[in-house]
């Protein structure tokens, strides 16, 4: 965190349900970009100020809004009825107004917006004279936002709303962008003097430049270049286009630190995970949660990576799934795997096609290479599964485990009904129900022996033409 000049105290507004939505859920815990909207404003706000000095407004759904909320030692103040964006930071007033230096509102629902440009909004803020500096940028079509009203020397007069302004005022292109940084003093001596005269009867924190303008005070506007970065969610499709936004900013990110994405549009990629030089990601591919990817692997088109560790070198083939596993050194997986939770697969094991993997550990080299269920197992080195075997962990009470020892050989089409455990270097002949361990090196057969009965096919035929 950079020391900043004063202290610094961020108030994020998120009481709001965000009736655009039309959601049952409140707005701000919609998702864009793999996090919800309200966590990535806090992320943004984590870069400036300590949590200690960040505080969210909540209303609508506090409660779940609250523990959404994943950092430690944020603040929250509860706005039980939602009386406006003035409103809503005077209630904070006995949290907040003790708390010197600056003051930042933020929006709940802007979750675009770069910590540099809050920096820049800050330093102005701390630099010049005036007692609040907000965030503004031209628009083609600025309908919705409200419009800021500046005198000859540039400073705001006023902030009008969509639904108060005149025709002139509505002409400006000039939008405010809802972001605000006051000096602490200034703000809390004047907020009280917000009055709901408005058609919606709400307190609108967009009146504070003409109040401190009024009291003999200065408030600035620092335009930014790209309003898409204040682009403030109200309906789905603006949340369709902020996803957008944010997987692309990703994108590029892992692009520049050296991993191919083929057709990166159609690629997923979430914020926290990391991918290591000279990968490759196929298209339709996501890369969810906290996956770390190492050098040198593949990840094939449609599968999905998530909260996993991929070693260097793995390659994961097309439509597979990794869920919460650890794939060591070489592992190839797929095409059409599943590995679905909590498994560990050691250097240079395969797991094939069709194969699904539960809270399994694979040792190094093992194989299983085609059409298997392996759950609650511990599969040692070099072991081969083969196609269509079985692990019956489950029997209908309780899951039980099995273990097959190093080098073991598991012919196809086997039912291994767990608990078991089947010795190192054993054999199990391909088609057997194993019910009893198997020591090791022996041969286990469990299927009932073949007979062949000569000629009887010829004279079925036979007595069929008579
Ligand atoms: C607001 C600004 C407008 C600006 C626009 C930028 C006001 C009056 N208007 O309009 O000038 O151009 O943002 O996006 O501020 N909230 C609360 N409690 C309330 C009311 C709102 O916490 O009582 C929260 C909402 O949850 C939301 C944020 O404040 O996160 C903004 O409210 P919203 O109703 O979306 O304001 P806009 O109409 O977009
Ligand atoms: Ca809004």
């Amino acid at each position: 965190m950079e020391v900043m000049p004063q202290p610094l105290t961020i108030v994020i507004l998120a009481a709001g349900l965000g009736t655009r939505m039309k959601s049952r859920h409140a707005k701000v815990l919609h998702r864009a970009g793999g996090k919800t909207l309200l966590q990535h404003v806090i992320d943004t706000a984590l870069e400036l100020a300590p949590a200690e000095r960040i505080f969210v407004v909540v209303g609508h759904q506090a409660e779940r809004v609250r523990e959404s909320v994943t950092t430690p030692g944020i603040g929250f103040i509860e706005q039980t009825e939602q009386k406006g964006t003035g409103h809503a930071v005077l209630i904070g007033r006995h949290a907040l107004a003790g708390l010197d230096g600056h003051l930042m509102v933020l929006y709940g629902d802007c979750p675009l917006l770069r910590t540099e440009t809050l920096r820049r909004l800050i330093a102005q803020s701390a630099e010049g004279a005036a007692a609040g500096v907000l965030l503004s940028a031209m628009m083609e079509d600025p309908y919705g936002y409200g419009r800021v009203i500046r005198d000859s020397r540039g400073h705001v007069l006023d902030v009008v709303e969509q639904k108060a302004g005149t025709p002139e005022q509505l002409a400006i292109k000039e939008a405010n962008m809802g972001i605000y940084c006051f000096r602490a003093g200034l703000f809390w001596e004047h907020v009280g003097e917000i009055q709901p005269n408005n058609p919606a009867r709400e307190y609108y924190l967009t009146d504070m430049p003409a109040i401190l303008h009024r009291a003999g005070h200065t408030v600035e506007a620092m335009r930014i270049d790209d309003p898409a970065e204040a682009l403030g969610i109200n309906d789905r499709a603006q949340l369709a286009e902020v996803d957008r936004i944010f997987r692309d900013r990703k994108r590029r990110a892992v692009l520049a630190a050296g991993v191919t994405l083929i057709q990166p549009e159609t690629i997923t990629i979430d914020p926290a995970a990391e991918i290591g030089q000279d990968s490759i990601i196929e298209p339709f591919a996501q890369i969810l949660g906290k996956t770390t990817i190492g050098e040198n692997c593949r990840v094939g088109a449609c599968s999905i990576v998530s909260d996993s560790t991929l070693a260097d070198e793995v390659h994961i083939g097309a439509f597979t799934i990794v869920t919460t596993s650890v794939l060591e050194h070489g592992v190839h997986a797929g095409p059409y795997a599943r590995l679905r939770m909590e498994n560990h697969v050691e250097a240079g094991a395969h797991i094939g096609n069709f194969v699904e993997l539960k809270k399994t550990r694979m040792g190094k080299g093992a194989k299983a290479n085609h059409l298997a269920y392996l759950g609650d197992s511990e599969i040692g080195a070099r072991v081969n599964i083969g196609a269509g075997t079985i692990t019956c962990n489950y029997d209908g009470l309780k899951k039980h485990r099995t273990g097959i020892g190093e080098g073991a050989f598991v012919g196809s089409n086997s039912t291994l009904v767990a608990p078991l455990d089947i010795g190192e270097g054993a054999y199990v002949a391909a088609g057997s129900v194993i019910t009893q361990p198997v020591p090791p090196d022996a041969l286990a057969l469990g299927r009932a022996r073949q007979e062949n009965k000569e000629e009887w096919a010829k004279k079925r035929r036979k007595l069929a033409k008579s």
